[in-house]
């Protein structure tokens, strides 16, 4: 049985519907057990009210929080995060930075790592966002997975869309008002899919 985390921060919810394409994906890969976990919140709650986030974080206030320690339970872990001017948001930043036990123990060495990411606007640091958020996985050891290019949704010309050999992703628009496509999703789908089979064929 291969377990495969996936942990992620949504502030109005556009990362939250990829990690659950991403479940999708993995889901589908057989003696898989696939997990959602989110990080916690860092901002006060009267300043995510003017934010205009708090009604969009109830949609997925059930899925349990995330522990530094339990990610040492898993075989891949697939981090999702909402791009911060360019890098990883705040709340993922905090949650990695009380990783450093078990970077001393070694204890992420060897598992499978991938990250998924949106952004506001088209160029808004999609690619910076996921490969900044590498080096943090290389330093914990971890096996840094994409999405190769077999994914013929990467290529589609016809319209805006979010995914990268880096990683899944999509573009909520200034004002948060689209929602990932199905291109993008797709693309979700199979990074989990891709995740789960290698870290299956690690675990054998
Ligand atoms: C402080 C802050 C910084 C942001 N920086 C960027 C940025 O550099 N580029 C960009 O395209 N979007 C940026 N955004 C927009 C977020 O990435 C966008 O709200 C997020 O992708 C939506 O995902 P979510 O619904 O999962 O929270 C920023 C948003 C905030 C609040």
């Amino acid at each position: 049985m291969a377990k495969v985390q996936i942990v992620f921060y949504s502030m109005y919810g556009h990362v939250y519907q990829l990690a659950e394409a991403i479940a999708e994906g993995a889901r589908e890969v057989p003696d898989t057990q696939v997990s959602l976990y989110q990080v916690p919140e860092l901002v006060p709650d009267d300043v995510l009210e003017k934010m205009g986030a708090k009604a969009a974080r109830q949609a997925f206030a059930d899925i349990p929080i995330a522990e530094p320690a339990r990610l040492a339970e898993a075989d891949a872990i697939i981090f999702g995060t909402p791009t911060r001017f360019g890098n990883m948001c705040a709340q993922m930043r905090n949650f990695l930075d009380q990783t450093g036990q078990l970077w001393m123990k070694g204890a992420l060495v060897g598992k499978v790592g991938s990250v998924f990411t949106s952004t506001g606007t088209q160029h808004g640091g999609q690619e910076t966002t996921i490969t900044s958020f590498h080096s943090t996985l290389l330093h914990q050891g971890m096996i840094i997975v994409g999405v190769p290019y077999t994914v013929q949704e990467l290529t589609n010309m016809e319209e805006i869309t979010g995914g990268s050999p880096y990683g899944a992703s999509t573009l909520a628009g200034g004002d948060g008002s689209r929602q990932p496509t199905e291109n993008e999703l797709a693309i979700a789908r199979f990074q989990g899919k891709h995740v789960a089979e290698i870290a299956r064929k690690l675990c054998r």
